[in-house]
C-alpha cells in the first residue's frame, strides 16, 4: 500500500501541549558514517519526527541531514536522550547533544534508563525541568521507566514526564506499564515497535496484511496507531521508509486490533530496566 505523498501523519498532544508525530523514525544502530544519508532519505520520504540519542553515536549526522534538509525548525521533532553515564551531570549531556545535532533547542529529551542501582534519576529529572525552564528543551520524558521508577519520579517531580519511551509491539505489549503511564498523563512511545522485524512473520499478522494488500509492517504500525501508541520504527532501506509511512492510511477492524493483540507472549527483545545498568552507554 502506498500513500499520498501529502497525506498528513497524525500527531498526539502531550500533556505540555506539544503534538509530537505519532509516526517518527528511529536511528538506533545506523552507523554514525551513514546518518546523515540515511536521515535525508527519511527526511524526505516524509518523517519528520526523529529519534536519535547520545548513546547512538550518530546526533552528528541527525544534525547535518537536517541542516542539509532546509526544512523549517519549527516542521520537525528531534528526540535525543541522556546517556547512563552522564546522569550525574544531565546539563553538561544535554549541551554536547544539543551541540552535536547543531540545534537552538531540542523538542524532547528523555532520561535514557532508569538505571536504578545508580540512584541519580530523581536527580536528573531535576536537571531536565531546568532545561525545559530554560526553554531549552520543549518536552522532557523518560524511557524505560517501570511502575515503580515511575512512581518514585512522580513523588518529587514538578513536570510530569510527557512520555515514557518503552518497548512495545505485539509480542510484548507492556499492557499494565502502558495503561499506568497514561493514566498518570505520560503519552506511550513505542520503541523497537515492529519487535526488530521479529513479529512481522506472526500468521495473524500476515494474514491481516494480506486481507488488506498492505505489508505485516504496516498492519503493526496501523495496530499502534490506532491505540494512540507513538511508534518510531528504524529502517535503512528508502523503500522500508516509505513502506512503513504508508501505514498512516490502513484502518484496521477491531476484530483485526483484537488478533494482533492476542500474539502477546509477555517475551522481550531488549534488557530489563529493573537491572539494566549499561553505564557505558
Ligand atoms: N529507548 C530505548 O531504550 C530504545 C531501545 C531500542 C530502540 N529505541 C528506538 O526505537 C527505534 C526502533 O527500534 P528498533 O530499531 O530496535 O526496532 P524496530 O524499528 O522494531 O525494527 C527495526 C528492524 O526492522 C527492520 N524493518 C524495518 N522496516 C521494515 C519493513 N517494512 N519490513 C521488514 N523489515 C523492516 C529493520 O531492518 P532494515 O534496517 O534492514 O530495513 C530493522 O532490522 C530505534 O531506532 C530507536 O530510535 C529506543
Amino acid at each position: 500500500m502506498q500513500t499520498n505523498p501529502g497525506t498528513p501523519v497524525p500527531t498526539v498532544t502531550l500533556n505540555d501541549g506539544t503534538e509530537i508525530p505519532q509516526l517518527g523514525f528511529g536511528v538506533f544502530q545506523v552507523p554514525a558514517d551513514e546518518t546523515q544519508r540515511v536521515v535525508e532519505a527519511a527526511l524526505e520520504a516524509g518523517y519528520r519526527h526523529i529519534d536519535t540519542a547520545a548513546a547512538y553515536r550518530n546526533e552528528a549526522g541527525v544534525g547535518a541531514a537536517i541542516a542539509a534538509s532546509g526544512i523549517p525548525r519549527e516542521d520537525l521533532f528531534i528526540t535525543t536522550k541522556l546517556r547512563n553515564g552522564e546522569q550525574a551531570k544531565p546539563l553538561e549531556a544535554f549541551e554536547t547533544s544539543r551541540t552535536a545535532l547543531g540545534l537552538d533547542y531540542i523538542d524532547l529529551y528523555l532520561i535514557h534508563w532508569p538505571v536504578p542501582s545508580q540512584g541519580l534519576f530523581v536527580d536528573a529529572w531535576h536537571a531536565m525541568e531546568e532545561l525545559r525552564a530554560n526553554q531549552l528543551v520543549r518536552s522532557i520524558g523518560v524511557s524505560n521507566f517501570l511502575p515503580e521508577h515511575l512512581e518514585t519520579l512522580l513523588a518529587s517531580a514538578r513536570v510530569v514526564p510527557a512520555v515514557n519511551q518503552i518497548e512495545l509491539h505485539p509480542t510484548f505489549q507492556q499492557r499494565e506499564l502502558a495503561a499506568l503511564s497514561r493514566s498518570r498523563g505520560i503519552a506511550v512511545e513505542a520503541y523497537s515497535p515492529l519487535g526488530q522485524g521479529a513479529d512481522l512473520g506472526a500468521e495473524a499478522v500476515r494474514a491481516v496484511a494480506e486481507a488488506h494488500g498492505a505489508t505485516s509492517a504496516q498492519v503493526v504500525l496501523a495496530w499502534h496507531l490506532a491505540q494512540g501508541t507513538i511508534a518510531i520504527p528504524k529502517t535503512t532501506s528508502a523503500q522500508r521508509m516509505r513502506e512503513n509511512l504508508a501505514a498512516i492510511a490502513v484502518g484496521l477492524s477491531a476484530d483485526e486490533l483484537e488478533r494482533i493483540s492476542a500474539l502477546d507472549s509477555g517475551a522481550r527483545i531488549g534488557s530489563d530496566p529493573a537491572t539494566a545498568a549499561h553505564t557505558q552507554l
